[in-house]
């Protein structure tokens, strides 16, 4: 790498002869051109010089030598105005004066660039720690969750061959322990899943495929998934999908993910009423909604709704099951596709979650596509 000049790697000295040489070139150059000159700037130049490099008192004791120096070359060249004491020593005091407010002058900006750089270098190393961090723990949660989905994913399909009885019959209690771990293991095996799509999107790694299709045939597909568990609930799925809107360029698997969340989220924080889905248009977007008549969320929750973790609705008291990744995980496939979530809730009423997905998003995947 090529080593970049540092003013700071030269030691103090070399700054302080190379100063002292530039003052006394200074003060020749006056002497030989006479005191017609404005020669005052060089001078000035010089000051600014020893503040910079080799530090702010030397700059007051230059201030001082020179300005006396100044006016007594401009007398030796012969400027009769000095001919009378007085005038010296008035011209000595005021040019000291000038030198002295340059001198504190420089120092405060010299100061503070000084402090500025110093500033910049913490926030660098700062980010750059954090960086190293964020790297760290994103690597960590993938390794730890790859380690643990495969054995994880052998015990969970031999815990279902014995419960589901495939190799030989169960007295009620083997079924209802084997039950019991089946329902652990399903549960262990969401939250793995959950923490490795949540680090894959949090470090860019997850790959998406936009195809051009059709957004109520996803839509209708998972509610169907979801029939079963809302009639177990005494609960329905009303679809209500607007067939006019365009197809739209989204990746499905994703996209499915998503709104299969807001449907486990609407059945799990209703008990009674209905869940509704649909789409619609909405100015220059395609409205996803999932409606519900659930317990709703307090309108100082729902800026936290999207954070990892997070879970701020309890049911009967007690936290809900569920990770709390699934709306962080869903923002974060929405903004892929240059999209919002949008929240509407009211305690004891309901929740509508929109996804809103941009219609000119067709134009931004076909190019990602190409
Ligand atoms: N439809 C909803 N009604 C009430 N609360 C909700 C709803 N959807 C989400 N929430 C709240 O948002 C939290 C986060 O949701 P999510 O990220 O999907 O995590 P999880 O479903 O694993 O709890 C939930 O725990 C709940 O507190
Ligand atoms: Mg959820």
């Amino acid at each position: 790498m090529k080593k970049q000049f540092d003013p700071q790697s030269f030691p103090r000295a070399v700054w302080l002869i190379l100063g002292i040489v530039l003052a006394i070139l200074v003060e020749f150059v006056d002497y030989i051109t006479g005191p017609e000159i404005a020669f005052n700037i060089f001078y000035v130049l010089v000051i600014i010089y020893f503040v910079w490099y080799v530090g702010y008192r030397t700059g007051y004791v230059i201030a001082v030598l020179l300005s006396s120096a100044s006016i007594t070359i401009n007398a030796l060249t012969g400027h009769t105005y000095y001919s009378d004491l007085n005038n010296f020593v008035w011209s000595v005091a005021v040019r000291m004066a000038l030198y002295l407010v340059i001198v504190v002058l420089a120092g405060r900006v010299h100061q503070a660039l000084k402090k500025e750089a110093e500033n910049n270098l913490k926030l660098k190393k700062a980010n750059e720690e954090i960086l190293a961090l964020a790297n760290v723990k994103s690597h960590f949660t993938a390794m730890v969750s790859h380690e643990l989905r495969t054995p994880l994913t052998a015990i969970r399909e031999s815990i279902r061959l014995v419960h589901g009885e495939m190799m030989g019959a169960l007295n009620p209690e083997q079924k209802k322990f084997l039950g019991m771990a089946e329902r652990n293991i399903n549960r262990l095996t969401r939250l793995i899943n959950d923490i490795l799509d949540f680090s894959k999107l949090e470090s860019g790694k997850r790959k998406f495929h936009f195809q051009e299709d059709d957004l109520n045939t996803l839509l209708q597909d998972s509610a169907k998934v979801y029939e079963p568990l809302a009639l177990k609930s005494g609960l329905s799925i009303e679809i209500e999908c607007d067939l006019s809107i365009p197809k739209l360029f989204f990746d499905a698997d994703a996209l499915s993910q998503v709104i299969n969340n807001l449907l486990s989220n609407a059945l799990k924080f209703t008990e009674k009423g209905s869940v509704a889905v649909g789409t619609r248009m909405k100015g220059p977007f395609v409205e996803i909604y999932v409606r519900d008549t659930g317990l709703g969320i307090e309108q100082k929750n729902i800026p936290r709704l999207f954070h990892a973790f997070e879970q701020v609705t309890l049911r009967d008291g007690k936290r809900p099951e569920g990770t709390g990744l699934g709306l962080a995980i869903s923002k974060q496939i929405v903004d892929q596709h240059g999209g919002e979530i949008v929240v509407e809730s009211e305690v004891g009423k309901g929740t509508t979650i929109l996804v809103r997905l941009p219609l000119q998003a067709k134009l931004h995947c076909v190019e990602e596509i190409e």
